[in-house]
């Protein structure tokens, strides 16, 4: 294995994604941020420099943190937030976990004004023999755009009076980008890829927004799913496919088109079921340009008009996991724990409309992390409650399992829109997912698909297993970041005696402790 470098300088430039100017925040000046690529073990260690006037904190999304919990970037629960003016070195290694992945800030809704990147992450091992083999990559990174930036929003939202006079309705997005270009009234411009004829190319899809599913597809080309949030499927050929917030896919496709002449429309759109209300002048059809070399002396746009579709494939939707089948069979071990949790939303008593998971609903610790009070109460051979076993509300909504345990997590989504859950330092399995309540329905046993970030449906239930083998304290959260900021997060304490005896580096207990 090797250690890998990386320098990340976190600043509020005024950028303009889409041709309209707004605030950001970057990483290096870019946005996305620079790409982080190693192989699986590898060690990775980031500065990163906070020069923003408000903290921030970076996430490694999908990564495991095994032994390393605070460093896993999530503000309020492993680190309080890098103040103004100082850094903190991320420093890990990535264990098992291979695939596409990205990182963001996980402090309140930063992510959404830019601070996102990707990461990839090669196995060591070759991939699995009904896997297609490819001549090169790409990297797709979609995600919706606001031209306000994210805090004004957030307190909209999060007033009684919500942001467009109805509690409870998220901020719409104006437009989007792909790879940092989008479109917008006539502006912006288009990410161009120009690859190699008749080569087969991995395309690494990530949706990095904040609320919008996105609909990818390329005219006239196939695509054919092999990965899905680091697991490698049995291919699968689509016309397109929705992927919903933070989840990653790889597609391969084929140079070999003969329509359109070598210039084709990469199509990134926003899926408008979340959209609550109308955003005037907004943009959903968001494009880049892929060009095939021997194309690519035609500098001409590709042609207008609809998406052709790819004859006789179907799409695939953000909630059909029946269809992405594991390449390698993965039978999950039988659970020793079923745990019930619902959610919903709720207006509090000064008409805030709050998220609630078993009715607590999440703010983050100021001045003090969770991982700091389990170990506090390890120093002093108290139990941080609520303790081993249990899952109930408390302060902060805690389920503690002080033994290795096969989890069953079993989720109500009592609410009517869907909501994309991530869960931190783990790859859980997909046991079941379906419309109404769980009543005991069955769960797919045999050969179950291993995501991090899977869509609870509207008024339906999701059944997640994992082994509570990795210590720390880990977020459970709905990745829509206003839903995240609402309070739609829940924690689950792993091990909490040797999490207590995790090394937390001193500067991240300094950093609690500093004003700002
Ligand atoms: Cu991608 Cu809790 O994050």
């Amino acid at each position: 294995p090797q250690t890998r470098f990386y320098h990340f300088t976190i600043s509020k430039v005024q950028g303009a994604p889409d041709g309209v100017s707004k605030p950001m925040l970057v990483a290096n000046g870019m946005s996305p941020g620079p790409t982080i690529e190693a192989n699986q073990w590898d060690r990775i260690v980031v500065n990163v420099t906070n020069n923003l006037d408000t903290r921030t904190a970076i996430h490694w999304h999908g990564l495991y943190q095994n032994k390393t919990n605070y460093y896993d970037g999530t503000t309020g629960i492993t680190e309080c937030g890098i103040p103004p003016g100082q850094f903190l070195v991320y420093n890990f290694t990535l264990g098992e976990f291979y695939g596409t992945t990205w990182y963001h800030s996980h402090f309140s809704t930063q992510y959404t004004d830019g601070l996102t990147g990707a990461l990839v992450i090669h196995p060591t091992d070759p991939a699995p023999k009904n896997i297609p083999k490819w001549d090169g990559e790409i990297m797709v990174q979609m995600t919706d755009v606001y031209h306000n930036f994210s805090q004004e929003l957030l307190n909209a939202y999060l007033s009684p009076s919500g942001i467009d006079g109805t509690p409870g309705d998220e901020p719409v997005p104006d437009g989007g980008s792909l790879n940092g270009l989008g479109q917008y009234g006539g502006g912006g411009d288009y990410f161009n890829f120009t690859l190699e004829d008749d080569k087969t190319y991995r395309i690494r899809l990530v949706n990095s927004g904040s609320l919008a599913p996105i609909r990818f597809s390329i005219d006239y080309h196939p695509l054919t799913i092999i990965e899905v949030d680091g697991t490698f499927v049995k291919p699968y050929v689509v016309t397109g496919l929705t992927i919903a917030v933070a989840q990653r896919y790889s597609v391969l496709i084929h140079t070999n088109q003969t329509e359109g002449h070598g210039r084709y429309w990469m199509r990134t759109l926003l899926q408008s079921n979340m959209f609550t209300y109308v955003q005037p002048g907004q943009n959903v059809d968001i494009r880049g340009v892929l060009k095939y070399a021997s194309g690519v002396k035609n500098q001409s746009l590709p042609s207008a008009g609809a998406d052709p579709g790819v004859p006789s494939r179907k799409d695939i939707g953000d909630m059909d996991t029946a269809s992405l089948v594991p390449a390698v069979v993965s039978r999950p071990p039988n659970p020793t724990r079923p745990y019930y949790v619902n959610f919903d939303f709720e207006d509090n008593a000064n008409g805030v409309n709050l998220a609630y998971i078993n009715g607590t609903s999440w703010t983050p610790l100021s001045g003090n992390t969770t991982l700091l009070k389990v170990r506090n109460a390890f120093l002093t051979s108290t139990t941080y409650a609520p303790v081993g076993g249990s899952v109930q509300p408390g302060d902060q909504f805690l389920l503690t399992e002080d033994s290795i345990q096969v989890v069953d997590l079993i989720i109500d989504n009592l609410d009517n829109g869907d909501h994309p859950f991530h869960l931190h330092g783990h790859t859980p399995w997909i046991m079941g997912v379906g419309t109404g309540r769980y009543q005991g329905q069955a769960l797919n046993t045999a050969n179950a698909l291993r995501r991090d970030t899977m869509v609870i449906p509207a008024d339906g239930y999701t059944v997640i297993r994992f082994i509570t083998d990795n210590p720390g304290v880990w977020a459970f959260h709905c990745h829509l970041v206003w839903h995240m900021a609402a309070g739609l997060l829940m924690q689950i304490n792993s091990l909490p005696t040797k999490t207590g005896q995790l090394d937390i580096p001193q500067v991240i207990i300094d950093q609690c402790n500093a004003s700002a």
